[in-house]
């Protein structure tokens, strides 16, 4: 299923510099949930023994739409602290905030000076959260797409774990790299590779098969939180909704049986299986009998991480310092970047920041 390449030591013949770098940026929010882990957080996890791995908590992306300034920090901390937790690694890793690295920004803006209004429209997740009142949409929404390319692009990052919804802005990455590239006449940005997770599983809610898991579902047992202790991980298992019937014993049988299809692929993602082979092993048997050890599972796996995590949000100082030191180090790769672009577009002297 999560098909990974083992990383190709490869180096970049001009530079000597080693070229696969993976960045991604995830959105600083409350009530992370098994959704954000198995569909995001735990590839990036794997991801990191095989790159050399920037990630990102993308809170200038955040206030594209209106955000409360408290709930923003503290949602910044937790999406930290989640990512701690789940196993990324701040020595081998780069983990920071956005904001704190001002060459993200600064690059956006010539970004912004290099995408053509008809690429930007043709964004679909912008006509979505624009929604029908797109005359009081922010810029900085519109923009959005140009910022992300800015993310990937001040590292040069070759490779780019996403999932399908952003695509699109992936493709608009490149498209703004070659035509920087080319306008300057300078090879100075790689085309970063999506790298995208389509065989991620989409975690739907426990209430409802046919919708995914949601931060904002009013029922907390619609999903599992990362803090979720062993006990309510347990009970929110137990109390899935499900039908009637046994399970099947291959995948065609769970057609028209979300919330059993919802489950199975659960377990499978938590125990690394395929559906098929979990369907083989439970086929026949019900949901008396599977719900039980897919808790077990569940338990094991999440429960010593939203136990760390509750652990670091109690020292809130730490996951400061994790993140002031991350983005020290993602400074030290984005300026002399920037000032090779500042060089290239012509501005005159140097930076203050550097
Ligand atoms: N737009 C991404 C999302 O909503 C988050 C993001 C911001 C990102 N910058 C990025 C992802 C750069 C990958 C690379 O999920």
């Amino acid at each position: 299923m999560r098909v990974i390449r083992k990383w190709v030591m490869m180096t970049d013949t001009k530079s000597n510099k080693p070229m696969n770098r993976i960045f991604s940026g995830i959105q600083p929010t409350g009530n992370l949930h098994l959704g954000n882990y198995l569909g995001a957080i735990r590839n990036w996890v794997m991801l990191q023994d095989s790159f050399e791995s920037i990630y990102c908590v993308v809170d200038l992306h955040a206030i594209t739409v209106p955000q409360d300034p408290e709930m923003l920090r503290a949602s910044t901390r937790e999406v930290a602290a989640s990512l701690i937790a789940a196993g990324i690694s701040t020595e081998r890793s780069i983990l920071f905030n956005q904001s704190c690295v001002p060459q993200h920004a600064e690059l956006a803006w010539i970004f912004n000076c290099t995408a053509r209004l008809g690429w930007l429209n043709r964004m679909t997740q912008f006509k979505e959260k624009a929604g029908k009142n797109r005359e009081n949409a922010t810029v900085g929404l519109y923009a959005y797409p140009n910022l992300m390319a800015a993310d990937i692009l001040v590292y040069r990052a070759t490779h780019v774990p996403v999932g399908e919804d952003q695509k699109q802005h992936l493709e608009l990455t490149r498209d703004i790299a070659q035509a920087f590239n080319s306008f300057y006449q300078k090879d100075v940005f790689p085309l970063p590779e999506p790298q995208i997770f389509g065989s991620a599983t989409r975690v739907m809610s426990l209430r409802n098969g046919s919708a995914k898991m949601s931060k904002s579902d009013p029922s907390d047992y619609a999903r599992i939180n990362m803090t979720d202790d062993a006990d309510m991980i347990a009970q929110k298992i137990r109390k899935a909704k499900t039908d009637a019937d046994a399970l099947p014993s291959e995948k065609a049988g769970l057609v028209g049986r979300p919330e059993a299809e919802n489950l199975v692929g659960i377990y499978a993602a938590l125990a690394d299986r395929e559906v098929d082979s979990v369907l083989q092993e439970f086929g026949g048997r019900g949901f008396a009998d599977f719900k039980p050890v897919l808790a077990d599972l569940a338990v094991a796996q999440l429960s010593p991480m939203g136990q760390k995590m509750r652990e670091l949000m109690e020292n809130p100082a730490d996951i400061d310092a994790i993140l002031a030191d991350g983005a020290a180090r993602a400074a030290a790769i984005a300026r002399p970047l920037m000032a090779e672009v500042r060089d290239i577009v012509g501005f005159l002297g140097t930076s203050t920041d550097h």
